[in-house]
């Protein structure tokens, strides 16, 4: 049986990784930094983990004796690992680069067979953004490594659109813009897919989406239509939102780097290949049962 690494198993996409990679037959480590967190679903209904995997071991990547050992005996690494919230101490150059980084040399040493890395799409209309950055320092060591590997760059989660749900429950929502940008967000248990399917084949990038492309504005309306609200948007020009990030900056640099991406992405179209099957209305309406 094949041992695979899941890093970032206590996030969206790691979990449904987890439970892909089980389904398939794996055996699976899973590195989280709370036990806790894992045996409960998460907000976005992303599968407790805890009685899935093999083997869960507690670490922080940006402590680096926490991590020892945590490649041996591994013959695939899966990392959905990265700084998606404000992090007070740490930054994204700290997590997504040096923390990725500090696996992939304990992957070099043990010569596993393959690594598989979730970037985002659309890095090459963002170069600037400091998550950007780091994800794709990380990609060129990772390129550098002499290891197969596997790159995947997902556009854009349901766990991410949960976020205007919750908005849309409170009757109203700001959008940066006028929303008329488009994207196919792809659901945690469908990307998944995409990453493990990646464990064979090329070293290559693989952009994905899900099925169904919409306009940032209309994922709006259709979550505000769920909740049985009144649409209720309230735009921001882009001037003012870029404006608010520089004095964000001055008081929380950390804070101001998560909010760029934001602000940034919503000047382009995010439509990457389509796959997966799970529809985002659907999704809407399963959240409205469960945030009852
Ligand atoms: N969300 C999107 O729409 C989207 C789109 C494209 C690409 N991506 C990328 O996909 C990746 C996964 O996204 P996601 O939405 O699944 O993120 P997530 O839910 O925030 O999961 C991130 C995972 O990384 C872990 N982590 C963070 N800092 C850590 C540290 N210092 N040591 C050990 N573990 C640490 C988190 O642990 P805790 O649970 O303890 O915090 C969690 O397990 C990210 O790199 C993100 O940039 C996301």
């Amino acid at each position: 049986m094949k041992k695979v690494l899941v890093a970032g198993a206590s996030g969206y996409l790691g979990r449904y990784a987890v439970n892909e990679f089980k389904e398939r037959g794996y055996y699976v480590r899973a590195l989280v930094r709370n036990h806790e967190k894992i045996k409960t679903p998460g907000s976005n209904m992303e599968p407790a983990i805890y009685n899935i995997a093999d083997e869960i071991v507690t670490g922080d990547v940006t402590s680096p004796e926490s991590i020892d050992g945590l490649c041996e005996g591994i013959d695939i690494v899966f990392s959905s690992l990265g700084l998606t919230s404000p992090d007070l101490k740490h930054n994204n150059y700290d997590v997504d680069h040096l923390g990725n980084k500090r696996i992939l040399v304990q992957a070099m040493a043990e010569k596993v067979s393959r690594f598989i890395y979730v970037s985002v799409f659309n890095e090459d209309k963002m170069p600037d953004l400091p998550l950007i950055r780091a994800h794709e320092l990380f990609v060129a060591d990772l390129k550098a490594s002499g290891l197969s590997w596997a790159v995947i760059r997902p556009n854009g989660y349901f766990s991410d659109m949960g976020r205007f749900f919750s908005m849309a429950r409170t009757g109203h929502m700001f959008i940066v813009g006028e929303g008329e940008k488009k994207m196919n967000p792809i659901h945690g248990a469908d990307i998944a897919k995409v990453c493990v399917d990646a464990v064979n084949g090329d070293c290559r990038e693989i952009a994905a989406g899900g099925p169904d492309i919409y306009t940032f504005r209309e994922i709006m309306e259709m979550a505000f239509l769920v909740c049985g609200k009144s649409t209720w948007i309230t735009p921001i020009p882009l001037w003012l939102a870029e404006g608010a990030l520089m004095g964000i900056g001055l008081f929380n640099r950390n804070l101001a780097d998560l909010m760029s991406f934001a602000v940034e992405a919503v000047k382009f179209d995010h439509v990457a290949p389509a796959y997966g099957s799970r529809h985002l209305k659907n999704f809407f309406e399963e959240l409205a049962i469960v945030q009852k």
